[in-house]
């Protein structure tokens, strides 16, 4: 497996927006998306796009907000731990989702549940933080026309 590009780094709020007004006002961010909800995932989702160094907004690497859909959303934990939010999960790109599991499960790291449809509309998986130096770890295969997949 080949490494790909840091496509996101996914940041857990809980007020989507409250951190939409942070970007703008705070931060200085153009390119902030619609938020939607994913009920499977348990997440309401907005996408914060940065620059590339050339400057263009959306070339960047992304910022992934998420705030808890319900109560049982997967990141409700991690909001009681972490009440102002916080720097959730990195997610980077694979050429090919099935070869990218097989060589983590190769390496005996633990993945969390089945490789799925992401926010992004691409198939991604979880794995275990204990298991990858103390980060959740979002693998995701590269979108195929949309190099960002926002919409
Ligand atoms: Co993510």
């Amino acid at each position: 497996m080949k490494l790909g590009r840091l496509n996101h780094i996914g940041v857990a709020t809980p007020s989507i927006e409250e951190s939409i007004a942070y970007y703008r006002e705070t931060m200085g961010a153009v390119g902030i998306a619609d938020p939607f909800d994913l009920p499977e995932q348990g997440v309401r989702v907005c996408f914060v796009d940065t620059p590339d160094s050339s400057g263009e907004v959306g070339k960047g690497t992304q910022i992934e907000l998420i705030e808890p859909f319900d109560e049982n959303s997967p990141i409700n934990g991690f909001l009681a731990k972490n009440p102002a939010g916080g720097q959730h999960h990195l997610c980077y790109e694979v050429e090919d989702i099935g070869a990218a599991r097989e060589w983590f499960e190769g390496k005996g790291k633990r993945i969390l549940g089945p490789t799925r449809i992401g926010a992004h509309g691409t198939p991604i998986f979880f794995l275990h933080p204990k298991d990858m130096m103390g980060q959740l770890t979002e693998i995701m295969e590269t979108p195929r026309k949309n190099a960002h997949g926002s919409n």
